[in-house]
């Protein structure tokens, strides 16, 4: 077995004297697509700023792309190759599309650029369209694609989602979810976080259920349909 992009053993954290994540586990390995899933406040996100070592693990191991997540910043962790995209959008109101995707630009950890504007442009035609138009002129689903677009300019071995389908309008998420499977396609790796439980049976090799900052669930698909009782338990779906 190849050696893991991440890996977590044990980790706890905590919002001053709150103690979020009670003894995370969790491993990514190369090219898969990993689930993370749970009702509101489980500590989807509180896993993901853990890895991106903007929340510190106070017990427990945090190891990203070799990296010690517990003690190496959070630009380093990033510049190792992880694409993180946090719920919200993270843009420049005031620059072009075209310059919110060249100021992110830079080359993989290996030295690659496989992911060029052109490339971006390719995924997502509306960009392309709207390539001089100001971020704060676009629409939510024109910021969301600009937010991943951003991510992969990085040319990351690994993409962290956050509710990146959020608040969208049907047709924009589905051109969303089709962007999911081409990065997943292209062999980067990824964790996401959504509320569609159908979308991530389909796409995820694995997934993980998170209840008050515990895994309390960890399979595959078939695992995960095989019990839909215990899934509405778990999810409320
Ligand atoms: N900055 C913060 N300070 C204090 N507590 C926080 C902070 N951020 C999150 N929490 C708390 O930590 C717990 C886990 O939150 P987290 O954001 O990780 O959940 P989540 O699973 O991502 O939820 P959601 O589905 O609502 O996004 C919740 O109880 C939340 O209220
Ligand atoms: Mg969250």
């Amino acid at each position: 077995m190849s050696a893991p992009l991440i890996a977590l053993e044990g980790v706890h954290a905590y919002y001053g004297a709150s103690h979020v994540l009670h003894g995370i586990d969790l491993r990514l390995e190369p090219g898969a697509c990993v689930s993370l899933m749970g009702r509101n406040g489980m500590g989807k996100t509180t896993t993901f700023k853990t890895i991106m070592g903007e929340v510190r693990a106070r017990r427990g191991r945090v190891d990203v792309l070799g990296r010690d997540g517990t003690r190496v910043p959070t630009h380093a962790i990033a510049r190792a190759g992880v694409g993180y995209v946090p719920e919200g959008r993270d843009i420049f109101p005031n620059l072009s599309v075209a310059e919110n995707l060249t100021m992110a630009a830079r080359p993989g950890a290996g030295g690659g650029r496989a992911w060029t504007l052109e490339r971006v442009y390719e995924l997502f035609p509306r960009l392309a369209e709207r390539r001089g138009h100001w971020g704060d002129h676009l629409s939510g689903g024109e910021q969301q694609m600009l937010t991943i677009g951003r991510a992969l300019m990085t040319n990351p071995r690994v993409m962290l989602l956050d509710e990146v389908t959020e608040g969208l309008a049907p047709l924009i998420r589905e051109e969303i979810w089709s962007v999911i499977r081409a990065i997943k396609a292209a062999g980067i790796a990824s964790i996401i976080v959504d509320k569609n439980v159908g979308r991530l049976i389909e796409l995820a090799d694995r997934h993980m259920i998170l209840v008050k900052g515990r895994v309390v669930f960890e399979g595959d698909s078939d695992d995960l349909a095989a019990d839909p009782d215990r899934l509405h338990a778990l999810l409320g779906v």
